[in-house]
């Protein structure tokens, strides 16, 4: 048993919050994927009307593989749910996100949404922040938007793909991953990135997920609300 067959037995426990007639977000990643292929199956068998909004290329193929109704997000003005994962979940239910680089997409609709539900394995749950913190960057402010970013304590990266190209994000922009070791207050840390002129988003959400999925090791999974 392992992290994987967990997040294949939440995926399909977490069908029971897909509701008739509704809007749902899709996040990017690993967790994501297994729900949306879990998703397209069940819509199907109970002959469900439900309409998607995808962040990413990346989740748009899976969605349209197992055959989901999406729609853009300039059709929608609010989300039903969201279902995600995380890059990790702090004490107070905070998320990094923006691993795969579709922070922006998926802020934007977990801000919008009635219900947010975060899917995740153990090894992401901590007490305090200490990972890296993703924020993409207009690439017109790469070096303006470093030296401010230092400057509030960050020591950032830029992300590169194979042989050193950057990384570039489907909204055309940059990501720096940002090192601020231990992240205690984490709001206030995501509010002064933000008032860094060029950046476009900030990889820590603060709004609380309604619903966390914790997959465990032994292929068993928590619900925690
Ligand atoms: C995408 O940019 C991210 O926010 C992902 O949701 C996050 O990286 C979690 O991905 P996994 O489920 O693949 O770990």
């Amino acid at each position: 048993m392992s992290y994987d067959d967990a997040i294949a037995a939440l995926s399909k426990d977490a069908l029971r919050f897909v509701k008739n007639n509704t809007v749902l977000g899709l996040g990017s990643g690993r967790a994501a994927t297994a729900f949306v292929k879990e998703l397209g199956v069940h819509i199907k068998k109970k002959k469900m009307s439900v309409r998607a909004v995808p962040t990413s290329l990346q989740i748009k193929m899976v969605a349209e593989r197992a055959g989901i109704h999406l729609i853009s997000s300039d059709q929608i003005e609010k989300i039903d749910t969201v279902f995600d994962g995380a890059d990790q979940i702090d004490g107070q239910r905070n998320l990094i996100k923006g691993g795969g680089g579709a922070l922006l997409r998926e802020n934007i609709l977990i801000s919008c949404a009635n219900q947010v539900i975060i899917m995740a394995d153990a090894t992401k749950f901590v007490r305090h922040f200490n990972k890296t913190v993703p924020v993409e960057i207009h690439p017109f402010a790469r070096n303006t938007a470093k030296k401010l970013i230092e400057g509030i304590g960050g020591k950032p990266e830029i992300r590169t793909i194979e042989r050193g190209y950057p990384f570039i994000t489907e909204n055309g922009n940059i990501i720096y991953d940002c090192d601020f070791g231990t992240i205690k207050a984490p709001a206030q840390l995501a509010s002064k990135i933000k008032l860094v002129a060029g950046v476009v988003e900030v990889g820590i959400f603060t709004r609380k997920p309604d619903i966390i999925y914790k997959a465990n090791e032994n292929g068993k999974f928590e619900i925690l609300r």
